[in-house]
């Protein structure tokens, strides 16, 4: 078998020390507690994990109909990420309310830079797609909301922005070696979605240390709504095998009539 096409855990490390750094230079010392809670979700995967899944992200890269799929998927989770984040500003101060609604309005504007993605990738399926999500945000937290619910939520709402985060940098680095005609557009449209994950990804970061530090029951909180995330690597690597599963009964329904790769007399 081939090596992995690219190398997950390096990635992981580089992403951490990033936000180590920026967080250091902030004046900002993480928690003990959020660095145990965290590690597992993100940088003590098994190797195979991190095998397996750089061998299905690179199949979804070069497989616009596979790629279309997650495209949608990302469309929707943003449109969930800011159903949750219009809860938390309802219920927040003014000063996190209005960081919050910033981070909104990233949020839905992302949304509808995967959905304009889709068309470049997968055209023939333009008129598919929905255009709005319905999402509640208890249903996507998965329990009731109070008034208390807002450092848990932000909490999970930074576990979700670390692995979408890490989710695109391993998109980016594929995105850059492949010869897709769609892979040049495609890279363009994540790194502004990046940028933006990446400046989350830090305030909640903040935000949740503070939390620990304030808060006696915040450890075990935390602690609990990471290890609701460990499996979810595993589950990135289920659904892409699915996708691909499922869409090669559609492309054998329905040949394909543009060519997905470059032409290399064309380069
Ligand atoms: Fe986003
Ligand atoms: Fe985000």
């Amino acid at each position: 078998m081939s090596p992995p096409p690219l190398d997950i855990g390096a990635l992981a490390e580089q992403a951490w020390d990033t936000l180590r750094q920026r967080l250091t230079a902030a004046g900002i010392a993480l928690q003990p507690a959020y660095i145990e809670a965290i590690t597992p979700v993100w940088r003590a995967l098994p190797q195979n994990a991190f095998a397996a899944l750089a061998f299905a992200n690179a199949l979804m890269i070069n497989d616009r109909f596979v790629l279309y799929r997650r495209l949608m998927d990302l469309a929707r989770e943003e449109a969930c990420g800011a159903a949750l984040l219009g809860w938390a500003i309802d219920h927040s101060g003014p000063s996190l309310a209005e960081t919050l609604a910033d981070h909104r309005k990233d949020e839905l504007r992302h949304s509808r830079m995967y959905l304009s993605a889709c068309d470049s990738v997968l055209p023939e399926r333009a008129g598919d797609r929905i255009r709005d999500f319905e999402v509640s945000a208890e249903e996507e937290f998965g329990q009731p909301l109070d008034r208390d619910s807002v450092a848990p939520l932000m909490a999970s709402i930074h576990v979700g922005e670390l692995r979408n985060w890490i989710n695109l940098s391993i998109y980016l680095s594929l995105l850059s070696q492949s010869n897709c005609i769609y892979a040049e557009h495609l890279h363009s449209v994540i790194k502004t979605v990046e940028n933006d994950e990446s400046h989350h990804v830090f305030y909640t970061s903040a935000f949740v240390n503070k939390w620990l530090m304030e808060e006696n029951c915040g450890d075990e909180s935390f602690r609990n709504i990471a290890r609701s995330y460990a499996g979810c690597w595993w589950n990135d690597v289920a659904r892409i095998n699915r996708w691909a599963a499922t869409e090669r009964d559609f492309k054998a329904a329905s040949p394909c009539h543009v060519p997905d790769h470059r032409d290399p007399r064309q380069d």
